[in-house]
């Protein structure tokens, strides 16, 4: 999915989220999460996890990404690129698993979002990385 994608938006994405890893703050987990996020005007945000000496006021690196971007004005996006890896190694070492972003995030995303077509690109490189629908990653999705 994601066809209407280039390879080369979908590369720039990428830069993009890793560019915005450098930044994530994650001295608790020491899992660090960079994301870039699309707007239909073409206009791309970086974002990066926050983490906080209490837990639960963390903020992910795609939420962090999307509401920098609402915060804005945009309100419609076509795609997400995220790229996670423990502090310390490269998302593109061996054995890092590509990331995928957490429930919450999904629906967050879905808000601004036709989760029919925004592509959300799981990246370990440049090179290697896979696209899925916000529809695969979050079924029959709440709304009102
Ligand atoms: N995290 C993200 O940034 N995105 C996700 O989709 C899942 C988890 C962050 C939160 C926390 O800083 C660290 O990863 C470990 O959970």
């Amino acid at each position: 999915m994601g066809a209407e994608l280039s390879k080369e938006e979908i590369r720039h994405l990428i830069r993009e989220a890793m560019a915005a890893r450098e930044n994530a703050y994650a001295p608790y987990s020491h899992y660090k999460v960079g994301a870039a996020i699309l707007a239909q005007n073409g206009d791309v945000t970086r974002g990066c996890n926050v983490e906080n000496a209490s837990y639960s006021v963390t903020i992910c690196g795609e939420r962090n990404a999307l509401f920098a971007a609402v915060a804005k004005g945009e309100r419609s996006f076509r795609a997400i690129a995220l790229t996670a890896a423990p502090e310390g190694k490269d998302p593109w070492a061996e054995g890092v698993p590509y990331p995928s972003p957490c429930g919450v995030c999904r629906q967050a995303l879905s808000e601004f979002t036709d989760p029919k077509t925004f592509a959300v690109i799981l990246a370990r490189s440049e090179e290697d990385y896979r696209v899925k629908t916000l529809e695969e990653l979050l079924p029959d999705c709440f709304s009102l």
